[in-house]
């Protein structure tokens, strides 16, 4: 049965944390959120809002909340890798979930929440071209995949507390609403969309509504632990990715990106668009979730058709 304590939410005011927030006090559960700028955070008024400073939860919202599902990081595609951006990457991640951790551990066991949902991303794959990657792949290279390491080791020592940990190991979350969606559709409105590189590398994605359900679904069953990937069961390359855009938005996909020219604008993250990934979300497919958006086409359509 689910825990009926309120779930607290860091990063409650980004593109996930707003609609899980907004998904949960539809099912009627209390929910407590953390924000650096309360004032900002434009959050429904039934949640119970404490102001942070990124990194050390206050043990009063932590404790007497059912679940934390920790969200709150330095976005990742804002920018060039500099040594500054990549501390605060880093830090606002593993440190508050260090920090987070070891909150749990001071607070009695009944004030204490029974389950962590930490964020993670399929980053932690590294680039692999077409091996298929379950919840069992190792860990590949690179920034990316260091910080997700650290990070998901940071969340599963609350296990050692009592407290059921989960990785949501996610892909990009495909939402007209924010994250790389908009980002990456812009190019084709104006005709200039094209495959990046040789379009061979594999692509992984998840609908918000997925991400948002499996969340939910990692939070109330108790068979969920450690690491799950959440990505739609059936990943695409990029070849196939930029098809389906110019297709639902009716503009031409003729003028592939040369690798070199991503190299150039993006720096070092364009390793993480030309990067390859085939991920497959197998613990949830063996727990039983049923993925509302399985095909790519039907994401896309509906968020931009
Ligand atoms: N969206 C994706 O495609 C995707 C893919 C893979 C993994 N993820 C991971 O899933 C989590 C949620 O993703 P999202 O897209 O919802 O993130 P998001 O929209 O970028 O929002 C993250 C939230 O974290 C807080 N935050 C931002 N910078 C911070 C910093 N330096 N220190 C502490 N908190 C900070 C902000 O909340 P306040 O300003 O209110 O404090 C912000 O609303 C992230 O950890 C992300 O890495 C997302």
């Amino acid at each position: 049965m689910a825990d009926p304590r309120p779930i607290l939410v860091t990063g409650a005011t980004g593109l996930v944390g707003r609609r899980l927030v907004a998904t949960l006090l539809g099912d009627g559960r209390a929910v407590r959120a953390l924000s650096r700028d309360p004032a900002s955070a434009r959050l429904d008024t039934r949640v119970e809002l404490h102001p942070w400073n990124g990194r050390d939860a206050p043990a009063s919202a932590v404790a007497g909340s059912g679940a934390v599902v920790h969200l709150a990081g330095e976005p990742v595609f804002g920018g060039l890798l500099s040594a500054a951006r990549r501390r605060r990457i880093r830090e606002s991640r593993i440190d508050s979930t260090h920090a987070l951790v070891a909150t749990l551990g001071g607070l009695a066991p009944a004030e204490r929440p029974s389950t962590l949902l930490c964020a993670s991303a399929v980053g932690i794959y590294g680039s692999r071209g077409d091996l298929l990657l379950d919840e069992s792949a190792e860990p590949g290279a690179g920034f990316l995949a260091e910080v997700c390491v650290d990070w998901e080791a940071a969340a599963l020592r609350a296990t050692a507390l009592g407290v059921r940990s989960v990785c949501l190991r996610t892909g990009i979350v495909l939402s007209r609403e924010g994250g790389a969606l908009p980002a990456m559709a812009l190019p084709f409105r104006f005709g200039l969309g094209g495959r990046l590189g040789d379009g061979r590398q594999w692509f992984p994605w998840i609908h918000i509504d997925d991400e948002v359900a499996l969340a939910r679904a990692a939070l109330d069953n108790a068979a969920y632990t450690g690491p799950l990937n959440a990505v739609a069961p059936k990943p695409v390359t990029n070849a196939a990715l930029t098809r389906a855009l110019g297709s639902i938005l009716h503009r031409p996909t003729l003028l592939p990106v040369p690798a070199c020219a991503v190299r150039v604008a993006l720096g070092d993250l364009a390793e993480e668009l030309l990067g390859s990934r085939r991920v497959m979300p197998r613990r949830a497919l063996e727990a039983g979730f049923a993925f509302r958006y399985s095909d790519l086409e039907d994401a896309l359509r509906a968020e931009l058709g």
